[in-house]
């Protein structure tokens, strides 16, 4: 059993908008408006009023997170943690720094909200073009280091590769 601010992290394999947890990060941009891949994704099973919810937290900074409901998620989620991954330039202009800014926040903000589980997408390795085995590097450690309440963090890649490059780090 994992003692307070040692959370179990786990990597599965899927479709971020199945799984049953209280919170589910969102790879957003900063008008927290949707787009394509995970953020189209949940925007599409959490419907328009996602949209709406965004907008009115917008702009989001990245390294940032923004709290929203999550709407018609089915299975019921109680929030969208929105980040902003950084955009990837070769690594030399605090990629690095932002990309561990989004797992913080996002984890300061499930703590904040008190949920007990939260699922993470691969941020940033798809349309941002982050290296997706840097950025594991960066995830894994960064939610080892943070001091959290959430009892279960659950890191879901959506391909092989991405769900094997966690499997590497978490064992
Ligand atoms: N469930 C889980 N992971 C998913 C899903 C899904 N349904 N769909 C895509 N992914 C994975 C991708 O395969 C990739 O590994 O999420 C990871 C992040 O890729 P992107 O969604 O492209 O996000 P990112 O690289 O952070 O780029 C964000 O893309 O969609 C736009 O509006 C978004 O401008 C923002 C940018």
């Amino acid at each position: 059993m994992p003692g307070p601010g040692k959370p179990r992290i786990e990597a599965v394999r899927g479709d971020i908008t199945r799984e049953q947890v209280e919170a589910i990060v969102n790879a957003a941009n900063s008008a927290l408006r949707g787009g394509g891949g995970v953020d189209g994704a949940i925007h599409r099973a959490a419907g328009p009023r996602l949209a709406e919810a965004g907008a009115a937290l917008a702009p989001c900074q990245p390294g940032d997170a923004k709290a929203t409901p999550a709407f018609d998620l089915d299975p019921p989620v109680r929030h969208v943690i929105h980040t902003v991954g950084p955009v990837w330039h070769g690594g030399g202009q605090g990629e690095p720094g932002i990309l561990e800014s989004c797992y913080r926040r996002c984890l300061e903000i499930g703590t904040a909200l008190g949920v007990k589980s939260i699922a993470f997408p691969a941020i940033s390795t798809g349309v941002y073009g982050y290296p997706p085995a840097l950025a594991a590097d960066v995830a894994v450690q960064t939610l080892r280091a943070t001091p959290t309440r959430v009892e279960v963090i659950r890191l879901v890649a959506f391909d092989d590769f991405t769900y094997q490059l966690y499997l590497d780090r978490l064992t």
